[in-house]
């Protein structure tokens, strides 16, 4: 199955937890496509933990809906959500049991994967808890690639094992279309940016097929929901889904989709940004710091269009005034080239900067632009 950008979609994890239901899933779909999520490149409707029976079914030994969250089964809500012109995923664990304790896959593996197919799955996120001591976490994770495989049905495979075992480097070769390269996120900002600033330099091995997942979008949570905490302002939000889209991470929503603001259905569908997340060459960005302001990150990457995207974020607790010295990134002075800019976030026009460019960035805010070479 070829994945060629990183998957889009909405989760039910970081909201709801275990409160999901047939209801929950009807309503979001709904509102995802009223939204205008689906027409900007949203896919994917994703159960996470917490939607089975405590235990297996005794006598076919396969795992089944829990009666009062899911009252038809899944294949009804699956076509619920097919019938939107949607994807629809759900979860399972490598483990004896999930991470909030329901029937895991381990040694179940090819059945699972044959019971998700025939519910119409289009995606498994595939958790890590309760190993078995002694095995390897790695066979786990290839064991549900050749499920997927053997099921007959086209199924996109999220592996999420935290990013143990150095993942990056072995997770391409058992099947899997994305890895979360960290543990969970919460809806704060000191937790958005330790996790992509523990990726940054990371991000090689992402790309197309096979995308580093930072795990789903805390953007419009606002403290709500599971992961909560403290909640983010806008501008970080602003920051989290930018930071995302740079490093070409998988972007699942977390918050709940039928009550996003229109500030925040704007961002997330914003084309711009967007569009640097699923550019088709997937590179990752260039980082480079403020010289005496560590707080200050600049990133640039390319685009598959000959134009690149280059962002200024702010990861203080003060305004600072942001630098990208085009040198840094492979322009030097006598290149010969000057970079005329178009901001994406407040829609101005253009202008051209030689050498280095310098704009104010409010505290944990961030500003994003495209940019191209003009020669002198
Ligand atoms: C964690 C995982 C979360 C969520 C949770 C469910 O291990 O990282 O994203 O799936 O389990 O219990």
């Amino acid at each position: 199955m070829l994945i060629h950008r990183p998957p889009m979609g909405w989760n039910t994890w970081n909201t709801f937890g275990a409160n999901i239901s047939d209801k929950l899933i009807r309503e979001s779909a709904d509102a995802f496509v009223e939204a205008g999520l689906k027409d900007a490149g949203y896919k994917y409707i994703v159960i996470d933990d917490c939607w089975s029976k405590k235990l297996r079914d005794p006598d076919t030994d396969r795992l089944v809906a829990e009666p009062q969250k899911f009252p038809d089964g899944m294949a009804p809500v699956a076509d619920y959500v097919h019938g939107k012109g949607l994807k629809f995923g759900m979860y399972s664990c490598a483990g004896q049991r999930t991470c909030a304790d329901y029937p895991g896959s381990f040694d179940h593996e090819f059945l699972d994967a044959e019971t998700f197919a025939s519910w119409g799955v289009d995606y498994l996120k595939y958790d890590f808890c309760y190993k078995p001591g002694g095995i390897d976490g790695r066979l786990l994770y290839r064991r549900m690639g050749m499920a997927l495989r053997a099921s007959g049905r086209d199924i996109l495979y999220s592996a999420c094992n935290w990013g143990s075992d150095d993942v990056w480097s072995w997770i391409r070769s058992t099947g899997a279309h994305m890895y979360r390269s960290t543990g969970d996120i919460f809806d704060n900002p000191a937790s958005y940016r330790k996790i992509v600033l523990s990726q940054l330099d990371k991000l090689g091995t992402s790309a197309p097929q096979c995308f580093n997942d930072m795990d789903m979008l805390t953007v419009g949570m606002y403290g709500s929901g599971l992961v909560g905490t403290t909640g983010c302002t806008d501008a970080d939000y602003r920051s989290q889904f930018a930071l995302w889209c740079f490093c070409s991470a998988p972007l699942m929503l977390g918050c709940d989709i039928r009550k996003m603001s229109g500030f925040i259905r704007d961002l997330v569908t914003n084309k711009d940004l967007i569009r640097v997340d699923q550019d088709a060459e997937a590179r990752p960005p260039m980082a480079a710091r403020h010289p005496w302001n560590e707080d200050l990150l600049t990133l640039f990457k390319h685009l598959d269009d000959g134009t690149y995207a280059l962002g200024f974020f702010n990861l203080g607790e003060e305004e600072g005034e942001a630098v990208a010295t085009f040198s840094d990134f492979g322009l030097p002075a006598h290149a010969g080239y000057d970079v005329s800019v178009r901001d994406v976030l407040d829609g101005t026009g253009e202008s051209v900067y030689r050498e280095y460019m310098r704009v104010k960035v409010p505290a944990h805010d961030c500003r994003v632009f495209i940019a191209r070479l003009e020669r002198r």
